[in-house]
């Protein structure tokens, strides 16, 4: 991509991090672009390629099922053959070596959470786990019973036959994500404006900062003095509000904000 971290604006970025008590991390579809895993808005992002109302709505799987599934079992395997980038793990590392840090995401592809496992090592990797606000690829939902659980396994999806049943009342399952239309979980949005609210700062990387009730979490922390850092290539509408904006690829610009990497030069 060829951007270079501006060093002046990555060391007051490395202050407030060194400096911060609490820190709170949002983070979206960005930071796994460099693992792979595609976007949803700009030049590359599947909503450029695909009308989210068919794909993504409650109403879509209603109508067709099959073709839901599909488009959900295309992206499993897509997100299935990545793997955490070097953001991911200095985040992961940030949360397990000092305490005071939560990582909220509006990913659903898992790659904080095996991040977590890897550096976690023989440690508990819970400090490290995210907040997972828009629910997981890897989870499904029952239409019929609510039973939700872990489910990794291919998706069939010739047709409406061979789609994934519910293992405890055998009726369609849904992935368990949220979709155009549905409330977020009301405990973990509870938890994470809690989170927002008592961080001296909230690192946002690679959202476009447009989803809510997600992109209201930065500005809930800044409304209660804590300051806004940012990662990300391009500016969003929570630049102007960022104390630092970093305009890098978060697999360059993470590891060295959090002192992974040693300082250039
Ligand atoms: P978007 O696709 O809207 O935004 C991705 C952001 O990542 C953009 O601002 C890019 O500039 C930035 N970006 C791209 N490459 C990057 C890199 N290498 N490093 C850092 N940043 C990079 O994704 P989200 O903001 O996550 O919702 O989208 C929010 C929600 O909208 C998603 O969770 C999804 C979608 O519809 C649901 O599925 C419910």
């Amino acid at each position: 991509m060829g951007e270079i971290v501006d060093e002046r604006e990555l060391e007051r970025a490395r202050r407030l991090v060194g400096e911060a008590g609490r820190i709170l991390v949002l983070t979206g579809a960005g930071i796994s672009a460099e693992s792979g895993v595609p976007t949803f808005r700009g030049e590359e992002g599947l909503w450029r390629r695909y009308r989210p109302e068919e794909l993504a709505t409650p109403e879509a799987f209603a109508r067709d099922p099959r073709l839901v599934w599909e488009w959900y079992g295309w992206r499993r395997e897509r997100i299935a053959a990545a793997g955490p980038n070097p953001a991911h793990l200095a985040l992961a590392r940030l949360a397990l070596d000092r305490g005071g840090v939560r990582i909220v995401t509006q990913n659903v592809d898992d790659l904080h959470g095996v991040a977590a496992a890897e550096v976690a090592g023989g440690r508990d990797p819970g400090p490290a786990l995210p907040l997972e606000l828009h629910g997981s690829i890897f989870r499904v939902r029952c239409t019929a019973c609510a039973e939700r659980y872990a489910h990794r396994e291919p998706v069939d999806a010739r047709s409406r036959e061979t789609l994934p049943t519910c293992r405890h009342c055998g009726e369609l399952v849904r992935p368990d994500v949220v979709w155009f239309g549905e409330a977020l979980d009301e405990r973990l949005l509870a938890e994470a404006f809690g989170e927002a609210a008592t961080a001296d700062l909230c690192l946002v990387v690679g959202t476009s900062a447009v989803v809510q009730p997600a992109a209201s979490l930065p500005r809930v922390t800044l409304d209660n003095g804590g300051r806004i850092v940012e990662v990300n290539p391009e500016p969003t509408p929570l630049s102007a509000l960022a104390e630092v904006s970093l305009r890098a690829p978060a697999a360059e610009a993470v590891p060295r904000l959090t002192g992974e990497a040693g300082r250039a030069g």
